[in-house]
């Protein structure tokens, strides 16, 4: 498709200046940032921002999110800006947060998906903060995966995505994150959280009355009910493999996995590792090492020909709460019990 030659860029001057000279021509560049790679272009240029949605093959009402380099690019950005939002941009920018705010006329159609609000967020990745200051717009960057397919926390990932569809891509190792931003939008004094990540409930608690934690968090959008968050209605993170999540103690699941094909694979924990005796990887211990590893580890399954991967799930509280939200996606909700 587009038929570009990929160029893999490195993390120097002259490399971040190619980026962002490709940004300011209208094209659009892969970038890092500490959650997951983004496909990024100027967020105001309508055509620019239309060929991430054909590189992406994304649904036209998927809104994407603005990314910034310095919090008064906000009023910029949005109108009616509530305390609460200046006070999390204040304390916790740059953070792998989105807030959804009122956007201002600049911000095109196309770039916030038909919606009349817009995500913000201010990457903390340096790269992808000197990439914004050099090409001198405001970046609208999607994950820089197929629509779909698990996110990208590799430039390789992105090149597997992407070679020919875009002109370039800036490797910046491996994402600190792993799993997409916090995504929140204000309720009046409330804050509530469309899609879970790094910056947790707790996190944000003093921001706000309550925090309410979206159902789509842990559920299927029910039917007829419209999304507050458009990302919530699609298939995501989907490895070609077929996902389960796998609830019941370590022994009922190695009992569990004891009659599967040899095309099934499970994803555990490594503490359990030397009692587990199948087809199996592993993806850390902490939530947070979950959330790390997890969208590599599901694109390493599909590499070696899983048909069916089981997965141990983590508790869904703190930042669990986004790796069980990313698995049961991914797993298309089907949770099962080893007994
Ligand atoms: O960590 C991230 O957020 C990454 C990096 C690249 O910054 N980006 C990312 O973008 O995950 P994307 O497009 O893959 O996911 C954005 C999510 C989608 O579910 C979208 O529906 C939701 O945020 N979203 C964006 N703008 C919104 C808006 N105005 N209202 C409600 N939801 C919105
Ligand atoms: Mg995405």
């Amino acid at each position: 498709m587009n038929g570009y030659k990929t160029e893999l860029l490195d993390l120097s001057p002259l490399s971040l200046e190619r980026a962002s000279a490709l940004i300011r021509a209208g094209e659009v560049v892969a970038i890092p940032t500490e959650t997951v790679y983004g496909l990024a272009a100027n967020a105001l240029n309508s055509e620019a921002v239309k060929k991430i949605f054909a590189a992406k093959e994304r649904p036209a009402d998927n809104p994407l999110i603005v990314h910034i380099d310095r919090i008064d690019a906000l009023s910029e950005l949005a109108h009616d800006i509530p305390q609460a939002a200046w006070d999390i941009a204040e304390t916790l920018f740059p953070a792998p947060l989105t807030i959804i705010l009122p956007k201002k006329d600049c911000i095109p159609q196309v770039t916030s998906g038909g919606l009349d609000t817009v995500g913000i967020r201010m990457p903390d990745n340096a790269a992808a903060r000197e990439i914004i200051t050099r090409s001198g717009c405001f970046l609208a960057a999607p994950s820089a995966n197929r629509s779909g397919y698990p996110s990208p926390t590799s430039a390789e990932h992105v090149m597997n995505d992407m070679r020919g569809r875009i002109p370039a891509v800036v490797d910046g190792g491996s994402c600190r994150v792993g799993v997409e931003s916090t995504v929140i939008c204000f309720e009046g004094a409330d804050i509530r959280i469309l899609r879970p990540g790094f910056i947790t409930a707790e996190a944000l608690r003093s921001f706000a009355a309550h925090i309410i934690i979206d159902e789509t968090a842990m559920k299927p959008l029910a039917d007829g009910k419209e999304a507050k968050s458009p990302g919530m209605k699609y298939k995501h993170y989907s490895p070609r493999a077929d996902v389960y999540v796998v609830e019941g103690g370590d022994e009922a699941f190695v009992r569990f996995m004891s009659d599967k094909s040899d095309k099934a694979y499970a994803l555990i924990f490594d503490r359990d590792e030397k009692k587990y005796p199948y087809r199996h990887l592993c993806y850390g211990d902490t939530p947070a090492e979950n959330a790390e590893q997890l969208f590599s580890r599901l694109r390493e399954l599909d590499e070696l020909g899983a048909d069916e991967v089981y997965v141990r799930a983590p508790d869904s509280i703190g930042i669990g709460l986004a790796v069980c939200n990313r698995l049961l996606r991914a797993a298309g909700f089907r949770i099962i019990s080893a007994g």
